[in-house]
C-alpha cells in the first residue's frame, strides 16, 4: 500500500502547485491514497468550501487540518458534507466533523487521524495521548496514519515513539518547513517531525516577506500576505506499508520546485 502525504497547502500557489505534481506524481508512484494538509489552502488561514472542493477534484482523497481549521467561520456549513475532511480530534467544546476517518482501499482499513499538538500553540486541546487511545480502541484494525501538528519536534517525536508499533506513520506537520529525519522507529512505525509545506518557494512559510517583516518586526497589525508569485515548492512524504502487519517498509521525503524534484 502506497500513500502519499503533502504537507500544508498555502493559498492558491499551494493549491497549483499540488495539482501540478498531482498530474503526474500520482501515476509515477503508483499511489493507493493521497492526503494533504489543507490548513493554510485559503488565503493562509483555513480552508473554504471552494478550496476543498478543489483539492478533492484533483485528486486528493483525505484533507486533515491543524491550529487554523476554524479560521473561517463558513467550515461550519460544509464539514459533515465531505466524508473525508478531518479536523483535530481533540479540539475542545467542537461537535461538528470527525478528528479521525477510516477509508477502504483496496480492501484494506485505512485511518486517517488529525491531532493537535501542545508545546508553543495557543490552542486549549485535550491530550493528544490519552486522545489517540481513545481512537485506538475505537477505529478499525488496519493501517493508520496520524497527521499531529505540532511547533515542537521533541513533542512530535516523543508521541511517535510512544505510538512506535501501534499506529502506521505519525507525520508531522504545522512548521511548514520540511525536517531530514524521516525514518522507520524499531516497531515499524514511519516518522518523520515534519513534512513541510505546498506554497511559493521564496517566502516565509507561505507568506510574502515583506508583509511578515511589517508585521513581526514593525508591529503592522495588517494581514500577512500570501506569496504569489516565483517558484512554488511541493514538500511530501511517500510511504509505504505493508498489508498484512499494517507497519511501514519505507518512507521517503519528497521536495519538488516547480514539478522537478530539487
Ligand atoms: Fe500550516
Ligand atoms: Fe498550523
Amino acid at each position: 500500500m502506497r500513500i502519499l502525504f503533502f504537507g500544508d497547502i498555502v493559498g492558491d500557489p499551494g493549491i497549483a502547485a499540488v495539482s501540478d505534481v498531482l498530474s503526474f506524481l500520482g501515476e509515477e508512484f503508483d499511489v493507493d491514497l493521497i492526503i494533504a494538509n489543507g490548513e493554510n489552502a485559503t488565503k493562509g488561514f483555513g480552508i473554504s468550501y471552494r478550496d476543498a472542493c478543489a483539492l478533492f477534484d484533483r485528486g486528493v482523497d483525505i484533507i486533515t487540518l491543524g491550529n487554523h481549521w476554524h479560521s473561517r467561520n463558513s467550515i461550519d456549513d460544509f464539514i459533515e458534507e465531505f466524508d473525508t475532511l478531518v479536523r483535530p480530534y481533540n479540539v475542545r467544546d467542537y461537535d461538528f466533523g470527525q478528528g479521525y476517518v477510516t477509508v477502504d482501499v483496496n480492501g484494506v482499513a485505512v485511518t486517517v487521524t488529525n491531532l493537535l499538538g501542545t508545546a508553543f500553540m495557543k490552542e486549549e486541546v485535550n491530550s493528544p495521548i490519552v486522545s489517540m487511545h481513545d481512537i485506538l480502541a475505537a477505529a478499525p484494525e488496519g493501517i493508520h496514519i496520524v497527521d499531529y501538528h505540532g511547533e515542537s519536534t521533541s513533542e512530535k517525536s516523543v508521541f511517535a515513539h510512544y505510538f512506535d508499533g501501534q499506529v502506521s506513520a505519525v507525520i508531522g506537520t504545522h512548521t511548514h518547513v520540511q525536517t531530514n529525519d524521516a525514518r522507520i522507529l524499531p516497531q515499524g512505525t514511519a516518522f518523520t517531525s515534519d513534512v513541510g509545506f505546498c506554497g511559493a518557494q521564496e517566502s516565509v512559510i507561505g507568506f510574502e516577506p515583506q508583509s511578515v517583516i511589517n508585521r513581526i518586526v514593525f508591529g503592522d497589525p495588517k494581514p500577512m500576505a500570501i506569496s504569489m508569485d516565483g517558484d512554488r515548492c511541493v514538500n511530501a512524504v511517500l510511504l509505504e506499508f505493508d498489508e498484512e502487519t499494517y507497519m511501514a517498509t519505507s518512507v521517503k521525503t519528497l521536495y519538488y520546485i516547480n514539478g522537478k524534484e530539487r
